[in-house]
Formats: C-alpha cells, sequence, structure tokens
C-alpha cells in the first residue's frame, strides 16, 4: 500500500504557496487603495446606475468626478479616497466597469520597487510638482509610463504617500534600499 501522505502532498505545496501569497499581500496593506480598488469596493456595494453609466462614457477633470461621486452619495468613500478615485477618473475614464485600468498603487506596486523599496516612495510628503519632479530625474526617467500614467502616480501620492515610518512593516524599513 502506498504510504497515505503521498496523496496529500500535492494539496499541502498549493496551501503553503497559497498562504505566502496571502503573506506577501499583508505586507503591503498598509499602503492605501488606488482608484481601482475603490471603485470594485464601491461597486460590490452597488453603484448607482447613472455613475456607472458615466464611466462608461464619460470624461472630466478630477472636480468633475468629485461632484459626480458627491452626489453619488460618496460611495462609502472616506478621507482621502474620493479624491483618490476623483484622480483615477479624470486620467482613466472613460472605460468598461469589467475591465478597470490601473490605479497609482498599482503603478507604483509595479514600477517603483526594482531599484529601491517601496518604503523610499510611499513615506515621502510631496506636492504633485515635486513628484513629478522626481519622476523626471535622471535615475527616474527611464522608467515607462505614459505622460498622463506620471499624473496619475503623482496625484495617488500625493493624497496617499507621506506615511509615518513606524506604519510601515518593519521588514520594508532601512536597509532594503539598493542604492
Ligand atoms: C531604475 C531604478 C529606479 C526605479 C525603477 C525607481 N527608482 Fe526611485 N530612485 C532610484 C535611485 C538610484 C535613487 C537614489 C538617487 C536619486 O535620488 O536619484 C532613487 C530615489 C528615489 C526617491 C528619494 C530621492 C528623491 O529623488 O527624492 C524617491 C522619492 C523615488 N526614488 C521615487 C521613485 C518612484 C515614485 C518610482 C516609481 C515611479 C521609483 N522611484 C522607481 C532609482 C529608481
Amino acid at each position: 500500500m502506498p504510504p497515505r501522505f503521498l496523496s496529500t502532498l500535492p494539496l499541502l505545496l498549493a496551501l503553503g504557496s497559497a498562504a505566502a501569497l496571502a503573506q506577501e499581500d499583508d505586507l503591503f496593506a498598509f499602503i492605501p487603495a488606488g482608484g481601482r480598488t475603490l471603485l470594485e469596493t464601491a461597486e460590490a456595494a452597488g453603484l448607482p446606475e447613472d455613475f456607472a453609466t458615466a464611466i462608461s462614457q464619460d470624461t472630466g477633470d478630477a472636480a468633475h468626478w468629485r461632484e459626480a461621486i458627491d452626489a453619488a452619495g460618496g460611495l462609502g468613500l472616506m478621507g482621502a479616497e474620493e479624491d483618490t478615485l476623483a484622480g483615477y477618473l479624470a486620467v482613466r475614464a472613460p472605460f468598461p466597469l469589467s475591465d478597470k485600468p490601473t490605479d497609482g498603487r498599482d503603478l507604483a506596486m509595479a514600477l517603483c520597487q526594482s531599484c529601491h523599496i517601496i518604503t523610499v516612495v510611499i513615506t515621502q510628503d510631496r506636492t504633485r510638482e515635486a513628484w513629478l519632479g522626481t519622476m523626471q530625474s535622471p535615475s527616474h526617467i527611464e522608467i515607462k509610463m505614459t505622460e498622463p500614467e506620471r499624473g496619475l502616480l503623482a496625484d495617488y501620492l500625493v493624497l496617499n504617500a507621506g506615511i509615518p515610518i513606524d506604519e510601515v512593516p518593519k521588514e520594508l524599513r532601512a536597509g532594503g534600499a539598493s542604492y
């Protein structure tokens, strides 16, 4: 008779990697949600029909979208979340709700961790102009982002970066930067 544990081994391995993934997610959970995730959450709670239609049809600046969010009752968002979503929609809308484009947090996670830890980015409290300046600096000019994406990332960081270092998980504090 073959040993019993062999049949459960693949399951254990699968569970192990799922746990590793969950742990990785948690490590970055302190970084506030971007517009894509905020929209997903609002959608799960039920989007007013006219607001959903607007996303698939309208263009407008952040002030336009902020008004639309307020008119939709705030969509259950709090603090900087409304402006984060408004900034996202200003750059990304219109788009089909079934296919949401990347937000400022997605861009930071994808593009701002290969040379230094994300902490270098997320702990800085800067103006929009200063963020755009950082992205134009020699160390950053080569990063592949469109002009509107640079604006989207800058707007996200103005609203959501400046996180105090003691709110950053220990694994992501000093020592992780490679420059
Ligand atoms: C190709 C490598 C590379 C990538 C990718 C990268 N950085 Fe950097 N970053 C550097 C280097 C090198 C330094 C230190 C030297 C300097 O300040 O230019 C730095 C420093 C910084 C600093 C602190 C110093 C300063 O300029 O104010 C910030 C903030 C920063 N990066 C933001 C970002 C953001 C935002 C992204 C993603 C859009 C990013 N970095 C992606 C190379 C990179």
